[in-house]
């Protein structure tokens, strides 16, 4: 027996008590046994009241992303399955690597309350302070070509703003390829890491960051003004654990339609909340920088420019200035 197995019983009785006894038959063990296990829950946070002749009774979940709470009413079938838990890391993408290299299965989630050296893209850094985000890497093997890889950024913001959507009732707009953005603010970014042979994806890493209940006064300097969360916008706070369960359904979901049917029936949900699309841009790529017209995101998830001169012009990757 193990604590999570207490815990989960608990959780089947509230909000009522249930007799030590009644644990200790159940799961065959000693009642200090199960004292002990309580005491341990008890020192993660949640609270549960010890009550003489009346048993124990749980009253509170910590707002932690514990491998259990994930799991509590997780009905993914390969995502989220097996959870690597850390209070604090530099990198949940970096970790994720390292554990997928040493053999992590499919689906594995890695998720921390804060990155100290949370990365994102560019070579740029990411914000990530404690217990007010959402910082997860997910590893994936799908089994196909290193260039057929790139449209699961695009899958991984579908999902991430569908969750949001379904969660919390904000709606964000994506910009290419992947920036989330909230009242024209990011609100969630996505860093896809990969490891391939010349003809054979072995892993793809997909980190995401979601600003949460991070306040927007608590953002530094330099990002106050083109960051925000889930709580400035809505003006209330919002269960990360919920919000971390819906995103991997949503993106096994997608995931799924994607390897089966094609990616066709996800660009289009992309298209939908894309605010890149039909309108003057700026796109700064490979150290050059390029001004056109943005018409559309091919089925490999590419930008699709037309220049001034009337051509056309594909970008797989880049950062987008949209002009007014
Ligand atoms: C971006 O620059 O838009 C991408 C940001 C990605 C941040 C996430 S947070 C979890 C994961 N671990 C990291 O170090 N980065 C990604």
């Amino acid at each position: 027996m193990k604590k999570t197995d207490i815990l989960a019983f608990l959780k089947e009785y509230q909000p009522n008590f249930v007799s030590g006894e009644e644990i200790c038959r159940k799961m065959g063990v000693s009642r200090t046994a199960v004292w002990k296990h309580i005491r341990a829950l008890q020192g993660e946070g949640y609270l549960i009241d010890a009550v003489p002749r009346c048993g124990y009774r749980l009253v509170g979940i910590p707002d932690r992303l514990y491998g259990q709470e994930i799991a509590h009413g997780l009905d993914t079938e390969f995502l989220g399955r097996t959870v690597y838990y850390y209070d604090s890391i530099d990198s949940t993408n970096r970790e994720a690597r390292s554990l997928a290299s040493g053999g992590a299965p499919h689906g594995t989630l890695v998720v921390a309350e804060e990155q100290t050296g949370g990365k994102g893209r560019q070579g740029k850094g990411w914000f990530s302070p404690r217990g007010t985000g959402i910082w997860c890497s997910l590893v994936l093997r799908p089994g196909i070509a290193p260039a057929e890889a790139s449209p699961v950024t695009l899958l991984a913001a579908v999902a991430a703003a569908s969750a949001m959507e379904k969660t919390a009732g904000v709606s964000p707009g994506i910009k290419w390829p992947n920036d989330i953005l909230a009242d024209g603010r990011k609100i969630c970014g996505i860093l896809t890491e990969m490891s391939a042979e010349m003809e054979r994806v072995n892993f793809l890493v997909v980190g995401t960051g979601i600003n949460v209940n991070i306040p927007q006064e608590s953002f530094p300097a330099e990002v106050r003004d083109i960051a925000t969360s889930l709580r400035a916008v809505k003006g209330g706070e919002v269960s990360r654990a919920a919000l971390l369960r819906q995103y991997l359904r949503e993106f096994e979901h997608y995931y799924r339609v994607w390897l089966d049917t094609g990616f066709e029936p996800v660009l289009d949900e992309w298209k939908k909340r894309c605010v890149t699309l039909d309108r003057p841009v700026l796109v700064k790529s490979a150290g050059e920088s390029w001004e056109g017209w943005a018409e559309d995101v091919d089925p490999g998830g590419a930008l699709v420019l037309r220049l001034k001169d009337g051509s056309r012009r594909r970008f797989l990757a880049g950062e987008v200035s949209l002009r007014i």
